[in-house]
């Protein structure tokens, strides 16, 4: 028999979901229709946001809550250089200027520390985007904190964190709660927790943002009358600002919707897998297992484990394991180094010297759900092996 390749991750589609999936395939409705308010309705149950908005992907919902807050031309954004560049690109898409704060060695996130010393010496951004890297909260209070005495606005990007939480003051949040935000986004690709093929969704607890980012979901539309009694016939519509088309569909929610019956259970399996793997390598003085906030509270998207003798090392085990058919990935390049933003903003090495480090010596191992227990030991041997 072959061996199985081992991704760094994988969505995980059963039956069940292919069932509930098809049955919209000939229901009256493939798009714009109830499934997605059923989606969008559990979306709030699991994190008790009052308002979720599902959208066509990460992407699009970091581009719509941008647009929701009014982020306009020379508008000042900033996020974490440890990420995604969709984090960073939102900002640009709206004709604002990003800039990056380093992260916190400990966390991989967002260092408040360091966005505070931002605001007082250098700028007061209009938005900051906290980002809950490999499902790891990022300090969401302690942004909150800063944001009530600086006055910007918080985007929770919790592409990696559904399922996830994070405790303060004693109580429970669920990532995307938007208990310390003004709104947060989820990312429903394949490699994510849950999938809906291509997804996101943005969750807010405020009416109007809520308002905003449906019709600007929907080309900026609105359906009724429009202002001023504009006109009273039945198919009138007006468009009071320019938006987009990231619907989603029915099909792809009806996915959604039975991917999140299986949430705590990929939860489960994904911090067995991160626990494993921890408890193999946390004496291994060539490696720096991921904080322990991965397998108390968080749900793992990614296992990034760091080679403390540096890029070469990384390099040498990359290699290795994809020689043995173990595919690993690397998050994330600091989004500043990107041709694209280091033209256009002069920004040099050396700027966030953290998400270089960390960039220089992380490797993500495969975590997925369907991971068999062979392939667990396998890619902690293979590691071990080629130490
Ligand atoms: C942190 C982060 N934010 C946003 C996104 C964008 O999500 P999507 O791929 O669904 O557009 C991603 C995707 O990889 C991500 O990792």
């Amino acid at each position: 028999m072959t061996k199985k390749t081992i991704p760094y991750s994988k969505q995980w589609v059963t039956r069940d979901d292919i069932h509930a999936t098809c049955e919209i395939l000939a229901s009256d409705f493939l798009t714009t229709g109830p499934v997605i308010d059923r989606f969008e309705d559990k979306l709030c149950k699991l994190t008790q946001a009052r308002h979720a908005i599902a959208c066509t992907n990460g992407t699009s919902a970091l581009h719509l809550a941008c647009m929701a807050l009014g982020i306009k031309s020379n508008d000042l954004g900033v996020t974490s250089p440890n990420s995604f560049l969709a984090s960073a690109n939102c900002i640009e898409f709206c004709g604002g200027q990003t800039d990056f704060i380093d992260i916190d060695a400990a966390t991989l996130c967002m260092s408040p520390e360091k966005l505070e010393t931002y605001c007082r010496e250098q700028a007061v951004p209009r938005v900051v985007i906290p980002v809950d890297f490999s499902g790891i909260p990022a300090d969401l209070p302690g942004f909150k904190a800063l944001s009530r005495k600086f006055g910007f606005s918080i985007i929770e990007d919790a592409a990696h964190a559904i399922g996830s939480t994070y405790t303060f003051g004693g109580k429970t949040f669920a990532c995307g709660s938007c208990a310390h935000s003004d709104m947060a986004i989820f990312s429903f690709h394949p490699v994510k927790t849950i999938t809906t093929g291509e997804g996101g969704a943005v969750l807010t607890n405020d009416d109007k943002l809520a308002d905003r980012l449906r019709t600007l979901r929907n080309h900026g539309m609105v359906k009724g009358r429009g202002r001023n009694n504009a006109s009273t016939a039945p198919w009138y519509y007006e468009m009071e600002t320019l938006g987009c088309n990231y619907r989603i569909t029915d099909v792809q929610c009806a996915l959604g919707l039975s991917q999140l019956d299986r949430l705590a259970q990929f939860k489960a399996r994904r911090n067995q897998i991160a626990t494993q793997y921890s408890k193999a390598f946390q004496e291994n003085n060539q490696l720096i297992i991921p904080p322990k906030e991965l397998t108390r509270s968080a749900c793992p998207h990614l296992y990034p484990i760091q080679l403390t003798r540096g890029q070469d090392a990384r390099l040498a085990m990359y290699n290795a394991l994809k020689t043995q058919d173990i595919h690993c990935q690397i998050h994330y390049i600091p989004i500043y180094w990107q041709p694209y933003y280091a033209n256009k903003y002069g920004y040099a090495r050396g700027k966030c010297p953290w998400a270089e480090t960390y960039y220089s010596r992380t490797l993500s191992l495969p975590l997925y759900p369907a991971m068999t227990e062979a392939q667990v030991q396998e890619v902690i041997g293979a590691v071990l092996e080629n130490l």
